[in-house]
């Protein structure tokens, strides 16, 4: 057995390219890229062991991706309130080459906006654990950019944090978005003025629009956006066409790391208990969401170092425990975690199209060997 936290931290230091972006796995072409959603928890991974350095070189590399793009942002913003639809070169993509560049597949779904949001959070996370307290001014222009962006677009459907669904809106993404402000707020003055209401009704809109039956709900139906309207006039739920009641098991973001709900409040509670139910196999891994057919719909590593992440942040060590025993016996001898474990799949007629188009399921996802590190330290802390 490999001692898989210093296996991890090997693994994503090894696979850093020299600008700094982090790969989502080495052996799939389809994951040769960056993004900022799995970069930053590798990042933040990365501080919570001491790799300062990795963690900064990250951030220095989507500081350089964003200022490269201003364009890009302002004609987002532009287009949005003009109430014009946006094309693909008018909105931020969600993965890149790791020397910055576009990826060139126009069919991937680009529009995503929770790995903006999380880049936000994670810079503040990355500050306070180096005890910085100035940002340099091109990475203060790109949480600028970011912000705007963020603030001027919350609002529009896009991708989910699995690719998915661009129709809706998703509690889990919007409180990315949520906890991205909530720390950019915190770094400028300017920011806090701009960025504060939004947050507050961020807040408001998720409560409002994205809980049924006393908990949250994987995505549901943006209310109708009429021009020129401030946000409070987008919010009558008399205009909510459709909701999903589904359940999805990265909604314990919203609680850990994102904090738009507190992990005591009872719709977050009521959350959980559904995403056990209906997502955490007995004494196994944790599924995306019901009828989750990617590569079969397997147990994902990294969703079951999340969860017991959350459960060790507050205070139930024992289930986290048990997770992460689950994640350590899914390494293989060299300590490689895969993206997901295929043993017990949700729609086992599924796997072989995905296996036969874009080869066997990633191993090493740096995101996961990140989330088995959170969670390894989060553990460590308390005993
Ligand atoms: C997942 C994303 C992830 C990407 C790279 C996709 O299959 O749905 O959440 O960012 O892989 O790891």
């Amino acid at each position: 057995m490999p001692d898989l936290r210093q296996r991890s931290i090997n693994i994503i230091l090894d696979n850093q390219a020299s600008s700094g972006a982090y790969i989502a796995s080495p052996n799939m072409a389809n994951y040769a890229y960056c993004w900022f959603r799995d970069g930053t928890f590798i990042a933040c991974a990365m501080d919570e062991v001491g790799e300062h350095d990795s963690a900064q070189r990250f951030y220095e590399w989507c500081v350089t991706v964003i200022n490269a793009r201003s364009d890009v942002v302002e004609r987002a913003l532009l287009k949005t309130a003009c109430g014009e639809p946006l094309s693909a070169d008018d909105y931020l993509h969600t993965r890149y080459t790791l020397d910055g560049r576009d990826g060139t597949d126009a069919s991937w779904p680009n529009f995503q906006l929770d790995g903006l949001g999380t880049w936000l959070w994670g810079l503040r996370e990355h500050l306070q654990a180096t005890g910085r307290t100035t940002l340099p001014e091109a990475w203060a222009r790109a949480v600028d950019l970011t912000v705007r962006y963020l603030t001027g677009l919350w609002q529009a459907p896009n991708y989910d944090c699995w690719e998915e669904s661009n129709e809706y809106l998703h509690p889990h993404t919007l409180a990315a978005i949520y906890a991205g402000l909530r720390a950019a707020a915190t770094l400028d003055e300017t920011i806090a003025l701009h960025a504060s209401g939004v947050v507050a009704d961020i807040r408001r809109f998720v409560l409002a629009n994205g809980c049924r039956n006393g908990r949250l709900v994987k995505s549901f139906t943006a209310p109708q956006a009429k021009p020129n309207t401030q946000p409070p006039a987008l919010y009558e739920h008399s205009e909510l066409t459709m909701i999903t009641n589904a359940i999805d098991a990265s909604l314990v973001g919203v609680a850990t790391p994102y904090g738009l709900l507190s992990p005591t409040d009872p719709i977050m509670q009521a959350t959980l208990a559904q995403i056990e139910t209906d997502l955490h196999r007995s004494g196994g891994g944790v599924y995306r969401y019901p009828g989750d057919t990617y590569y079969g719909g397997g147990e994902w590593v990294l969703l079951a170092a999340w969860l017991g992440w959350h459960y060790a942040r507050n205070g139930e060590a024992e289930r986290a425990r048990e997770l992460r025993h689950w994640v350590e016996a899914q390494a293989d001898t060299d300590g490689n975690l895969p993206e997901q474990v295929s043993t017990y799949l949700l729609a086992p007629d599924r796997y072989d199209e995905w296996e036969t188009s874009w080869g066997t399921v990633a191993k090493p996802l740096l995101w996961s060997q990140a989330m088995y590190l959170l969670l390894y330290e989060t553990l460590k802390s308390t005993e």
